[in-house]
């Protein structure tokens, strides 16, 4: 998103059950990786289920900025890398629009290399800390040669001639940093190290292995894991078939649970453990979801949803269940809001990072619409409306912040009263099909 696309709001009301079969888009953090290492890899990487959101191109031009060459056939895209360690100086700043993934793992892949890279953002990222990836990357050997006050975009990197490895325990539950880190290793000579206490999303593990990095996990007595790297080995291109992604699954899977009546299939749908927090959650709150057609694909679980209209009571989620639901609690405590009794969601402090302070931003649209809540430091407790009485007639400020938007839009389909959101235009950063795949569905959104 640019900060000059004019804001685009959004209504949505109480509709008739749900019902049809759809397919949400690939992955994104899978995308924005395969866009990256397949730019870097020796060889022809061939990508199909691709997310073309704002933020996984944006990936795919900076990837091309720096060398690589990217284009699209038919339903396929095509990607011949630049060779791990030969990416090439880019002309001009990369702008990574709303992409905080997009933006700190490339901050990690070019980081080491010996020469000077400039990120910018639109206003949402460019409010974001970097310094849980640049810290790291300093201790490796890269200068940040300006950056806005905070560790903040715009700034600029500069490598040094020959990175240092590091053994590095990442501080906070973030895939972002650990990635960032392993990617920074690709280009470093010798091993570098990351422990991570708290285990998150596996994806650039699997998926380095599968391009051919000499990369190892192993998980000591205590559950933490130690993940080697050996850098600056060659990497092959790989053929990947991209599955759904699981957090854009999240809205129709609420939506269908709230509106009383539904009936729905969501298929293939990433099935992978550190991505089925939200999944659980629901269940235990009564949800009728039965995971159907399990199967393996490109080395991932994938599944089929259904998912029918039910009557959800309140739970209490625990701390350690966030780094596998970590970009759900917004439409889950959508979910909440029609739900008997209180939801409990603890261990939310990094919901405060995201594209929008998210904590806030859901507690606030929360409050306009009728529907009682607690916003604690790093947790947030909602009593719920079963039927939906009282919800609705507010108009929630999304702050550029896609699942906030989404997630509102949400509501309204079971609110009583509907549901106004000040901005729908940067739903396109993640799920461009999000409104004509709903009203596929028969939700009544404009
Ligand atoms: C992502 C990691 C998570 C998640 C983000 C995607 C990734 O961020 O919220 O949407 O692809 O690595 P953090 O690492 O900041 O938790």
């Amino acid at each position: 998103m640019d900060h000059i696309t004019p804001p685009k709001p959004a209504t949505a009301r109480r509709s008739e059950n749900l019902s049809g079969t759809v397919r949400v888009p690939g992955d994104k953090s899978i995308s924005h990786r395969s866009f990256m290492f397949g730019g870097l890899a020796s060889g022809e990487t061939r990508i199909t289920g691709l997310l073309e959101g704002e933020d996984v191109l944006r990936t795919g031009e900076a990837m091309k900025a720096m060398g690589a060459n990217i284009r699209k056939e038919g339903d396929t895209w095509l990607i011949n890398g630049v060779g791990n360690g030969c990416l090439l100086e880019a002309a001009e700043p990369l702008d990574f629009g709303n992409a905080g993934t997009g933006s700190r793992l490339t901050m990690g892949l070019v980081g080491t290399y010996d020469m000077e890279t400039t990120f910018i953002g639109d206003a949402s990222l460019s409010k974001r800390p970097m310094g849980r990836v640049l810290d790291p990357l300093r201790l490796m050997g890269v200068q940040v040669v300006k950056a806005a006050p905070g560790d903040r975009m715009p700034l600029t990197l500069r490598g040094p001639r020959h990175a240092a490895p590091i053994s590095y325990r990442v501080p906070m539950a973030s895939a972002q940093v650990k990635s960032a880190v392993l990617i920074a290793g690709l280009n470093t000579a010798g091993v570098t190290t990351v422990i991570e206490p708290v285990m998150t999303r596996d994806h650039t593990e699997k998926m380095l292995a599968g391009f051919g990095a000499d990369i190892e996990v192993e998980t000591d007595k205590e559950g933490v894991r130690h993940i080697r790297i050996v850098g600056q080995g060659k990497l092959n291109g790989q053929t990947i078939a991209v599955p759904g992604d699981p957090s854009s699954a999240g809205f129709p899977l609420v939506a269908a649970l709230i509106v009383p009546g539904s009936d729905i299939v969501i298929e293939n749908v990433l099935m992978n453990p550190t991505r089925t927090g939200l999944l659980l959650t629901l269940q235990e709150m009564g949800g009728n979801i039965e995971v159907i057609n399990q199967r393996s694909a490109g080395g991932e679980d994938v599944a089929d949803l259904r998912v029918r209209g039910s009557e959800l009571k309140g739970v209490t989620v625990p701390a350690d269940r966030a780094p596998s639901m970590i970009d759900e609690y917004p439409v889950l405590a959508v979910a909440a809001s029609f739900a008997e009794g209180e939801t409990l969601m603890q261990g939310l402090e990094e919901l405060r990072v995201k594209e929008s302070d998210r904590l806030a931003a859901v507690a606030r649209g929360l409050e306009v619409n009728g529907v009682d809540c607690t916003e604690g430091g790093d947790w947030l407790s909602v009593r719920g409306r079963p039927g939906g009485s009282g919800i609705g007639g507010g108009v929630v400020e999304t702050h550029l912040d896609h699942r906030i938007a989404m997630s509102f839009l949400i509501m309204g389909l079971a609110a009583e009263k509907p549901v106004a959101i000040d901005d729908s235009a940067m739903i396109a950063t993640s799920f461009p099909e999000f409104l004509g795949l709903m009203a596929d569905l028969g939700a009544s959104i404009d």
